[in-house]
C-alpha cells in the first residue's frame, strides 16, 4: 500500500511548491491528489485556458518521484460557467435552486452542462494524459455530497420521463406496473408525469422507486462521459472516484463497473458524531471512531472494483461535524494499517496543510496552517516505515474459508427508504449491525452485490433482500455454505408490489416458509425469547408471522418463530438483537471450517497475507494473549501482547 496526500497548488505561493514536494516524499508519501476543485484557474473564461501554472505545478510534485492523481474539476463549476446557463443548477424538494457560492452545484441531468464536463475532461486529458508522473484519473469529487443527486429541475423531469418510456415502452405498461388504478392516478402519457415531489400525500412507492432508479443512473450515466474520455486519451492510467461514507444514493457498483480503482473518503470521527450511533457510542469513542465504520466501507468498496484504496484519510480534527474532536494519538497510525489490513492500494490523507482560509479552514491536515507538522505527519511517518516493514513479509495467504460474504443493495435502501412501514427500519443499520456482529467473531468480511461471486465464502449472510431475482435463487440453489436470509427478504416484485404467492416470495422455492402479516414496533414494544443457548434476547423493530414446515430453530417465548431452516437455507423472520444474532452466527460457523474469534467490544482484527492485524479502539489496555491462544507469546511483527489504546499488533499466523 502507497501513502499519498491530497494537494491544492493554487492555494499556496508558488515559490513553496518545491519544498512542500521534498517534504512529502521525506514523509514517506508516493501519491499526490491535486486539481478537482481548480476550474475557475484552469479556465478562468469561457474556453480561455490557463495550462501554465497547472504545469509547473505538475513538474514541481514529478521530479521528487511523486505520482499524481489528476481531478477533473466538475464538482465546482465556476461561476461564469453558471451564468451563462443558469438552469444547469439543481433544484432542491422544496422547488429551491441550489446556488453558486460552494460546491457540486450542479444537475446530473442538464446535459449542456454535461457538455462542458466532457469539454473540460478532455482538454485535461490530451495534454497530461500521456504524462509520466500521472498514475490516475480522479472523475469529479464525491458524487452525491451535500445531498446532491436528486434533482427536481426541468432537465431531470424531461430525462426522467425519457427513462420511464424506455423502460415501460408504453404508457398502459406503467400503469400496470406502478399500479395506477389505485386513487386514479393513471396517465395518458409519459409526457404527463412528474417527479414525485410537492405530491399531497405519499407519493406511489413504485413511481419513487424509478426516480431512485434513474437518479442513480443519472450519475453513472455522468461519470461515464468522463471515463470514456480518459480511456481515449489517457489509456492505461488508472479511472478513481473518492465515494463518501454511509451514502447510498446511488448505485456505486454500477459506477464502480467504469473504474479501476474505487476509493472512499475516511472521516471516522465525523461519521461517527453525524449518524446515528448510540449516545454511548459516541462519548466514547469520540476520539477514535466507532470500531466499525473504516472497516465497513473498506469492506463495501473492495467489492465495487478491481482495485480499492482511500483517497481521503482524516488526517486531525474535520470541520463539519456537530462536534469536531481531535483522534487520539497513535488513530491516523492506526486507521491507516487498517486501510492496508483489509487490501487497499493506497491511502491518502486529507489534506496536506491546514487552510487558512474560506470553508474550510478549521479542517486539520498533516501540516498546521503555518506549515509545521501536526500529529497527523508523525503519525504519517510511523505508518509509512511500518508498512515497508509489512510489505517485505509474506503475501497471498489469506485464510479464504474465514471470509462471509454479506449482501448489500443500493436498490434495497431506496426501496425501504419510500416504504419503510416502520420508522426504526433502516435497511442501512441492519447490514451494519450485522456486519459488526461478524467482525465482533473475527472473521473477514466482503460486503458484494447480488450478481458477485458467491464461491470459497464460508456463509452467506443476507441481512434483507426485498428483491429476489430468479438468477438469485438459482446461484444460492448451488451453494452448500449456510446461508441466511432476514426479514422482509423476498416481500417485493421488481416492480414494487407484493408477490402473489407473498413474502418470501420466489425464495419459497429454497425453504418452506410464508409470512403471513407484519408488524413494526414503536420503542419500547418487543418481543422476548431465549435461544439454544439459554442466552435472553429481544425482538425490536421487525417482526414477521410466518407458516410452513421449515424446521424452527430460534422462536420467542409466545412461540413466534424467529429462525427457520431448510437445508442449508436460514431464514430470520425479524430484527435481532445482538446476542440473538452472536448465537445464530455461532451455530452457523459451526457448518463450516471458518474459526471465529470471539473479540472484546473494542478489538478488531483482520487476517490478511499470514498476519492477524489488531486494531485497540478502546480506552484500556487488552491484553491479547488472554483472548485467543496463538497470540499468547506469538511472532509480534508489530506491537505487543499487552496492547494499549489507540494501538495495533501484527502476529504471523504460523
Ligand atoms: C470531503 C471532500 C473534501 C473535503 C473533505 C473535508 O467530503 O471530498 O473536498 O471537503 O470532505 O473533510
Amino acid at each position: 500500500m502507497k501513502l499519498g496526500c491530497c494537494y491544492y497548488p493554487e492555494h499556496w505561493p508558488e515559490n513553496e511548491w518545491d519544498n512542500n514536494a521534498l517534504h512529502m516524499r521525506e514523509m514517506g508519501l508516493e501519491l499526490v491528489r491535486i486539481g478537482e476543485f481548480a476550474w475557475s484557474r484552469m479556465e478562468p473564461k469561457h474556453r480561455q485556458y490557463d495550462w501554465d501554472w497547472l504545469d509547473r505545478a505538475i513538474e514541481s510534485l514529478a521530479k521528487t518521484g511523486l505520482k499524481i492523481i489528476l481531478g477533473t474539476p466538475t464538482a465546482t463549476p465556476p461561476k461564469w460557467l453558471v451564468d451563462t446557463m443558469p438552469d444547469m443548477i439543481a433544484i432542491d424538494e422544496n422547488g429551491n435552486p441550489r446556488k453558486f457560492g460552494s460546491r457540486r452545484h450542479y444537475c446530473f441531468s442538464h446535459l449542456p452542462y454535461r457538455k462542458e464536463c466532457a469539454r473540460i475532461t478532455q482538454a485535461m486529458a490530451e495534454r497530461y494524459g500521456q504524462h509520466d508522473a500521472i498514475m490516475g484519473w480522479q472523475t469529479d469529487n464525491e458524487y452525491g455530497c451535500h445531498d446532491t443527486v436528486l434533482s427536481y429541475s426541468v432537465a431531470a423531469l424531461s430525462r426522467f420521463r425519457e427513462w420511464l418510456s424506455n423502460k415501460y415502452d408504453t404508457i398502459d405498461s406503467l400503469n400496470t406496473a406502478w399500479g395506477n388504478v389505485f386513487w386514479s392516478m393513471e396517465y395518458q402519457s409519459f409526457d404527463s408525469i412528474d417527479l414525485p415531489d410537492h405530491i399531497v400525500t405519499e407519493a406511489n412507492p413504485a413511481h419513487l422507486l424509478d426516480y431512485r432508479r434513474f437518479a442513480s443512473d443519472e450519475v453513472v450515466s455522468f461519470n461515464k462521459i468522463q471515463t470514456q474520455i480518459i480511456n481515449k486519451y489517457s489509456p492505461d492510467r488508472n479511472i478513481i472516484h473518492n465515494f463518501m461514507g454511509f451514502y447510498t444514493d446511488f448505485d456505486h457498483h454500477k459506477v464502480g463497473d467504469d473504474l479501476d480503482i474505487a476509493t472512499w473518503d475516511s472521516y471516522p470521527l465525523g461519521f461517527l458524531d453525524m449518524f446515528p450511533f448510540s449516545e454511548e457510542d459516541k462519548n466514547k469513542f469520540a476520539r477514535q471512531g466507532h470500531p466499525d465504520i473504516a472497516a465497513f466501507h473498506h469492506d463495501l468498496y473492495r467489492g465495487c472494483s478491481a482495485k480499492w484504496g482511500v483517497m481521503e484519510q482524516q488526517a486531525g480534527p474535520v470541520n463539519w461535524a456537530h462536534h469536531n474532536p481531535a483522534p487520539l494519538d497513535g488513530m491516523v497510525r492506526l486507521w491507516t494499517i487498517e486501510a492496508m489490513a483489509h487490501g487497499a492500494d493506497f491511502c491518502s490523507y486529507f489534506r496536506w496543510r491546514q487552510l487558512p482560509f474560506a470553508q474550510e479552514q478549521m479542517h486539520a491536515g498533516l501540516l498546521r496552517p503555518d506549515g509545521e507538522e501536526a500529529q497527523g505527519a508523525i503519525e504519517a511517518r510511523q505508518a509509512a516505515e511500518e508498512i515497508s516493514i509489512l510489505t517485505n513479509a509474506r503475501e497471498n495467504m489469506v485464510q479464504e474459508s474465514q471470509t462471509v460474504a454479506l449482501h448489500f443493495s443500493y436498490e434495497a435502501q431506496w426501496l425501504f427508504e419510500n416504504q419503510p412501514q416502520g420508522q426504526s427500519f433502516q435497511y442501512l443499520w441492519l447490514i451494519f449491525e450485522h456486519y459488526c456482529a461478524l467482525r465482533r467473531l473475527g472473521l473477514n468480511v466482503d460486503i458484494i452485490a447480488q450478481d458477485a461471486d458467491l464461491d470459497g465464502y464460508a456463509m452467506l449472510i443476507i441481512p434483507s433482500m426485498p428483491i429476489i431475482d430468479d438468477g438469485f435463487i438459482a446461484k444460492v440453489k448451488n451453494l452448500d455454505i449456510p446461508v441466511m436470509f432476514g426479514p422482509r427478504s423476498g416481500s417485493k416484485t421488481k416492480d414494487f408490489s407484493i408477490p402473489e404467492n407473498l413474502a418470501p416470495g420466489p425464495l419459497q422455492q429454497l425453504i418452506d416458509i410464508k409470512v403471513t402479516h407484519v408488524e413494526s414496533m414503536r420503542d419500547g414494544l418487543h418481543h422476548f425469547g431465549t435461544s439454544r443457548h439459554g442466552d435472553d434476547f429481544r425482538i425490536d423493530h421487525w417482526i414477521e408471522h410466518i407458516i410452513g414446515s421449515a424446521e424452527v430453530v430460534e422462536q420467542c417465548h409466545n412461540g413466534n418463530a424467529i429462525l427457520c431452516r431448510q437445508d442449508n437455507i436460514y431464514y430470520c423472520s425479524a430484527w435481532p438483537d445482538d446476542a440473538l444474532l452472536h448465537n445464530i452466527f455461532i451455530d452457523l460457523l459451526k457448518l463450516t471450517d471458518a474459526e471465529p474469534i470471539i473479540l472484546p467490544e473494542d478489538l478488531r482484527i483482520r487476517r490478511k497475507d499470514g498476519y492477524y492485524y489488531i486494531f485497540n479502539y478502546g480506552c484500556k489496555m487488552i491484553n491479547l494473549g488472554d483472548i485467543y491462544n496463538p497470540w499468547n507469546g506469538g511472532n509480534y511483527i508489530l506491537g505487543q501482547e499487552n496492547l494499549a489504546s489507540a494501538q495495533i499488533a501484527v502476529i504471523a499466523a504460523d
